[in-house]
């Protein structure tokens, strides 16, 4: 879980930095984007089976329930970029008439293609992509908060080393 966690924010950040917008994704198709956005969705296969299979520990203090209660909701809705952004991509590929590929691997399209603008899915997506690196930037707060202010073990029980 740990080795998935620091892989994903480091693909994140890395797709985020080769996005493009607009004609230039048509005319020349950012593929290492689309790699790198692929294998965040590949890589919530095997996180969600470790959840499912009880790989992560319950919250460290006991005391506070409400802040378990918030982190699940806070992890739940990070989940839920994480797999809705490498799937609107997609689909925002697919609309603009480009076959997205995990690097080299040809995928099959999920919408047809439209002539324009590739609608709504594909605004989300862009506007998604950048709002994440907030969502992920307040979580690294909080987690800064848990080892400075509540010096309980959060941050260091999700060290890789
Ligand atoms: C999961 C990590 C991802 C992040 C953080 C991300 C982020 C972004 C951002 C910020 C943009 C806007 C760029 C701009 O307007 O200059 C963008 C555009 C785009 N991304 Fe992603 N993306 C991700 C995954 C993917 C995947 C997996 C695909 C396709 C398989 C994809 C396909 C696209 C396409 C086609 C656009 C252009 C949409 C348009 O012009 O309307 N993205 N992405
Ligand atoms: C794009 C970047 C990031 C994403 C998408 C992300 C996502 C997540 C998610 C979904 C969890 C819930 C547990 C799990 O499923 O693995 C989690 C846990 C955690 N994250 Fe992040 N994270 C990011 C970056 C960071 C950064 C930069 C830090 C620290 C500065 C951090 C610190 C932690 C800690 C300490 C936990 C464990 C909480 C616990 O043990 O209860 N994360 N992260």
């Amino acid at each position: 879980m740990i080795a998935i966690h620091w892989a994903t924010a480091v693909l994140i950040v890395a797709a985020w930095f080769t996005a493009e917008g607009g004609r230039d994704v048509v005319k020349n198709p950012p593929m290492l984007h689309f790699s790198l956005g692929l294998a965040v969705l590949a890589l919530m296969v095997p996180r969600m089976i470790l959840r499912v299979a009880g790989q992560t520990p319950p919250a460290l203090d006991e005391q506070r329930p409400w802040l378990a209660t918030a982190a699940k909701i806070g992890h739940a809705l990070l989940y839920g970029f994480l797999i809705g952004l490498p799937l609107s991509g997609w689909y925002a590929a697919s609309r603009l008439g480009v076959s997205a590929s995990f690097f080299g691997i040809g995928l099959p399209m999920i919408a047809a293609p439209v002539q324009g603008a590739p609608g709504l899915i594909a605004e989300i997506h862009e506007n998604a992509g950048t709002l994440i690196l907030y969502l992920a930037g307040l979580h690294a707060l909080i987690a800064g908060w848990h080892h400075i202010v509540l010096r309980d073990g959060t941050l260091r029980r999700m060290s890789p080393l």
